[in-house]
């Protein structure tokens, strides 16, 4: 086991109707005036938009909206929420959304502190310092962004999409009420369920893995969501089911999983950025696109690793003669699982084909014009990921 630190200083709020506590949770952390930050609509169709003005209403609190945010956040919303906030003075965010909302408000409360634009924390010309405190309302379990220290924001201007880590923008609190996502439709379940997964399985997949603790955590976490993931699909009212994948989903990204080992590969995850900014998917079906052909490209790089995964998350049994084949057996039946929950195994099954210039693209775009390598569990270069995108295709 390596050396680590482990702080997740956001508050969890879980269960029935605990959206109505947002006015006093504000008040507790200190704010005065709120931006009431939302998506394109389904919380003000559902009802919970107005549950929650009653809630700051009630505790005196000031607030101005400022709704629209897209899937694949995009930096122009960013910045108009940044003028916004510098005129009215508002000193506290409220998410009430998905990973986008929240990332969106994430890098709002970024650009409030610093008074040089906020594109330069994700472009990394500059450090971030601060960020003005945030407080998330969840409605969909997928990104764990309502504990994580990662904000990714598409830039309209060459469609970049880039992530702004620091530990300045875990929110304050995460109000969770399972039946919130009652409403998703089933894409959006199972491409939020199959991003929980990768959250865990980019920190299982890492080298070196010496952490058993921490392996048993992912491997109960990875058997959850498949157990579950199907349940809610089945049943979008399934009260259970719709918590376990909730709970998952914060547990998989505030960084419990990669304790005592590095802080993961993340190789699918800068892959797919490239594919959401460019192509606007929906993140998790992007990284089920991909995740098997990266899987087959590094897997003998610790074959021991993949076929462990197999055996003790797929129920795969080991062959002790060809251990190769249960690693592989491994990689079939996740993607097997990703096709029952209907998402898909390779580009083209999103809908789209790649040209050779746009893998082209990609992986320039990827590896920052060929500035840098990605990868833990097997380092990548720009040629390794036009090949796994090429093998995706
Ligand atoms: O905009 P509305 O109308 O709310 O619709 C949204 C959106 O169209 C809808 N939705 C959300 N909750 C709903 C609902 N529809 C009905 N009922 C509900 N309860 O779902 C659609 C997708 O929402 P979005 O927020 O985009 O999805 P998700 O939570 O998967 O977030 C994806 C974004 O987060 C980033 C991704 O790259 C992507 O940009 N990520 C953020 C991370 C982080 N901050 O830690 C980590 C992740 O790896 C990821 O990169
Ligand atoms: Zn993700």
């Amino acid at each position: 086991m390596t050396n680590f630190s482990y702080c997740v200083p956001t508050k969890i709020v879980f269960g029935k109707g605990v959206e109505e506590q947002a006015g006093q949770e504000i008040l507790a952390c200190g704010g005065k005036k709120v931006l009431l930050h939302y998506g394109g609509g389904s919380a003000e169709r559902s009802g919970l938009l107005g549950r929650i003005e009653r809630s700051l209403e009630a505790a005196g609190l000031p607030y101005v909206r400022l709704g629209g945010v897209v899937p694949n956040p995009r930096l122009s919303l960013v910045r108009e929420g940044i003028a916004l906030c510098k005129q009215e003075n508002v000193d506290f965010i409220l998410a009430v959304g998905g990973g986008s909302v929240i990332d969106s408000a994430k890098a709002i409360g970024y650009g409030i502190v610093h008074d040089f634009d906020v594109w330069d924390i994700f472009s990394k010309k500059r450090a971030p310092t601060g960020c003005a405190p945030i407080g998330a309302v969840l409605t969909l379990s997928a990104t764990g962004s309502e504990t994580s220290a990662s904000t990714v924001i598409t830039n309209e201007d060459g469609w970049l999409k880039r992530s702004g880590n620091s530990e300045y923008i875990r929110p304050r609190f995460a109000l969770m009420n399972p039946e919130l996502t009652y409403t998703l439709p089933p894409y959006q379940t199972a491409s939020g369920g199959v991003d929980i997964m990768m959250h865990t399985m980019e920190r299982y997949f890492t080298a070196p893995a010496d952490a058993e603790l921490t392996d048993r955590m992912c491997e109960a976490l990875l058997k959850t969501v498949i157990h579950n993931l199907p349940i809610a699909l089945a049943n979008p009212e399934d009260y259970n089911a719709r918590a376990e994948l909730m709970w998952a989903g914060s547990l998989s990204h505030c960084d419990l999983l990669n304790a005592g080992r590095d802080r993961g590969d993340w190789s699918c995850h800068q892959m797919e950025h490239e594919l959401g900014g460019m192509f606007d998917v929906a993140h998790g079906a992007g990284l089920s696109a991909i995740w098997g052909s990266w899987a087959r490209y590094v897997y003998q790089h610790n074959i021991g690793r993949f076929a462990q995964f197999a055996v003790n998350v797929m129920d795969c049994t080991l062959d002790f003669a060809h251990p190769e084949r249960t690693a592989l057996e491994g990689i079939c039946a996740i993607e097997t699982f990703f096709h029952s929950v209907n998402m898909p195994t390779n580009i083209k099954e999103l809908g789209f084909t790649l040209t050779d210039a746009q893998i082209t693209e990609l992986a320039h775009k990827c590896a920052f014009d060929g500035t840098r390598t990605i990868g833990s569990f097997q380092t990548l270069n720009e040629q390794d990921m036009a090949a796994i995108f090429t093998a995706a295709r």
